[in-house]
């Protein structure tokens, strides 16, 4: 199975564990991270009216929050995140159309849409310079890109995936696979390790120069979330995070050592 076939499947699987991540407030530095991504993420989408497609929805916990006023597109390639996308959206009484489609091959014309959103997709693209062209390719001038991206810089994340990779590496090791199986099944886990060779973290300066080299003007970034994933249980790391969050906003330097950056750019007309 070649990485994409892989990543689909790993999704197409995990449609109700993501939908839940959304579901109370975030009780893990993970989680907070899909919340801040998604809160920054909105702020810069605004509440213009336009059309805006959501590239990578998921289970739809951003796309049925964009505003009202907009003609509302998502697409994402593992069906059964469309189908949960679906219900979201009706049950918030949210008109969205929705597409299953691969994000290197967008089913919609040039310049069709005055804003396009991805969140938590670049990192699981092989090629994402061919998606970053894909998406310019359907954004009309002077809309925006609206995109977040793991930030290889951040220590937080060196340290986070320095450990998952340990720990995958020794589960699939020293656990004879047939006992690994019968436990994460009794935890309702798929046995997979983690996405761990196809996660992507950018360079924030190399991702800025693409950008500006397919045409765009950056208009706002932001990082956020600052604390360690494997210290969850510590509640000292969460509100490490909430202190760090506040004092750098003020300290911009520090602000780069962040898990994620969340960039708002406009395509020149
Ligand atoms: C981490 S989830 C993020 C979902 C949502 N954007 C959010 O922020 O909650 C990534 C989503 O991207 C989708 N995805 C990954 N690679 C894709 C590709 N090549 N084409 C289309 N969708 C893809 C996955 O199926 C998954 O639903």
């Amino acid at each position: 199975m070649n990485a994409t076939a892989t990543i689909r499947k790993r999704f197409s699987a995990e449609a109700e564990n993501w939908d839940r991540l959304y579901d109370t407030r975030p009780s893990s530095i993970y989680e907070h991270n899909l919340w801040e991504r998604r809160r920054t993420a909105l702020a810069y989408a605004g509440r213009t009216p336009g059309r805006i497609l959501d590239v990578g929805c998921g289970p739809g916990n951003v796309t049925i929050e964009l505003p009202e006023s907009a003609d509302i597109t998502a697409t994402d390639f593992a069906v059964p995140m469309l189908r949960n996308a679906q219900t979201a959206a009706h049950d918030r009484r949210k008109s969205v159309d929705l597409a299953a489609s691969d994000a290197t091959a967008i089913p919609f014309g040039d310049e069709t849409f005055d804003t396009v959103m991805a969140l938590g997709l670049m990192e699981y693209i092989p090629s994402p310079e061919s998606v970053l062209a894909e998406m310019t390719r359907i954004l009309a001038p002077g809309g925006n890109l609206v995109i977040s991206l793991p930030n290889a810089a951040s220590p937080f994340i060196k340290v986070d995936d320095a450990l998952k990779t340990t720990k995958n590496a020794v589960t699939q090791v020293l656990i004879p696979a047939r006992i690994r199986r019968r436990v994460k099944a009794l935890l309702g886990k798929l046995d997979a390790p983690y996405f761990t060779h196809n996660r992507h973290r950018f360079e924030v300066e190399a991702i800025a120069n693409t950008l500006m080299q397919l045409g765009y003007d950056i208009e706002s970034q932001k990082y956020h979330t600052f604390g360690f994933g494997v210290l969850n249980w510590v509640r000292l790391n969460q509100w490490l995070n909430r202190k760090l969050e506040t004092y750098t906003e003020t300290h911009p330097n520090l602000e780069k050592l962040g898990w994620t950056i969340v960039l708002k750019a406009k395509k020149r007309s």
